[in-house]
């Protein structure tokens, strides 16, 4: 929070402070995995399902309706374009006390267009990601957010937060400080094909998430 305060009153050294070993910036992570090291000599953020940190228990409270994710996605090289996932894991029976599994997509897959193929500053924000379909949580509930980011090459990051659902009103507000979008990072739509017996059909895998149109930019970075 209080660097957050301190990136509002100076944009510029911004990166410095968030961006110094943060990812998923709002709503948290689990903690520092952009580490490379002999034990992890492609770099901890490669492993499944999270980036090689187990499950913590300085969880955040995230709304129960869902809630937003911002994210800094120009760590490392090859994401000029990249695609994400968003998926949900329930609970603490699995590995490391963590989710049995991360089976449950938020947000369909969408890309984003960076301004270099070189590690890049500049965040994005979905204030609204959704529940996964078809689930029934509760507050008090635990779950863990699970952000894939696929380089260009086709590797994949990854990274989680651990989270409490709670009352809406009882979670830290979103707003220009922890949930925006940097002008040089742009959205596009990701098409998917259809196969069919008379041949692939080009059908838009439409999502109201991803309106080129009325994107936000408060270009802070
Ligand atoms: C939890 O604690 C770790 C270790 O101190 C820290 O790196 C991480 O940012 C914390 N996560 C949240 C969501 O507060
Ligand atoms: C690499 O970093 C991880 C995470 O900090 C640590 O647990 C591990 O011991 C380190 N490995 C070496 C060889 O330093
Ligand atoms: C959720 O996680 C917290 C922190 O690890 C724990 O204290 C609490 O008992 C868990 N709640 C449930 C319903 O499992
Ligand atoms: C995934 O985890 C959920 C609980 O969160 C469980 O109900 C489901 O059976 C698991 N699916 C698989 C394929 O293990
Ligand atoms: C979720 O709750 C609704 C209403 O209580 C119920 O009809 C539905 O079957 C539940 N869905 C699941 C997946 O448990
Ligand atoms: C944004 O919300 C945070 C709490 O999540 C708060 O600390 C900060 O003061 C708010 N910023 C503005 C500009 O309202
Ligand atoms: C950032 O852009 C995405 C894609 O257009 C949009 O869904 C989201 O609402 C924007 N975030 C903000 C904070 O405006």
């Amino acid at each position: 929070m209080f660097s957050r305060s301190i990136c509002l009153l100076a944009a510029a050294i911004c990166w410095t402070l968030v961006g110094a070993h943060t990812v998923i910036t709002y709503p948290g992570w689990r903690g520092d995995n952009l580490i490379t090291n002999d034990t992890w000599p492609y770099g901890m953020q490669w492993m499944y399902p999270c980036g090689g940190m187990p499950t913590t228990t300085n969880r955040t409270l995230w709304p129960v309706t869902g809630g937003a994710v911002a994210l800094q996605p120009g760590w490392f090289q090859g994401h000029a374009t990249a695609f994400f996932y968003m998926n949900m894991g329930f609970g603490t029976d699995g590995p490391m006390a963590g989710p049995p599994n991360m089976s449950f997509p938020m947000v369909p897959v969408f890309q984003i267009v960076g301004p270099s193929k070189n590690p890049y500053p500049g965040a994005f924000c979905l204030p609204q990601v959704p529940l996964p379909v078809g689930v029934n949580v509760s507050i008090g509930d635990n779950a863990t957010i699970q952000v894939v980011e696929t380089a260009i090459h086709g590797a994949a990051l990854y990274s989680c937060v651990d989270i409490t659902f709670a009352d809406p009103q009882d979670v830290a507000e979103v707003n220009a400080t922890n949930c925006f979008n940097s002008s040089d990072i742009s959205f596009n739509s990701v098409y998917s094909i259809a196969g069919s017996t008379s041949g692939a059909t080009r059908t838009l895998a439409t999502t109201s998430l991803l309106p080129l149109v009325g994107l936000l930019m408060y270009a802070f970075i």
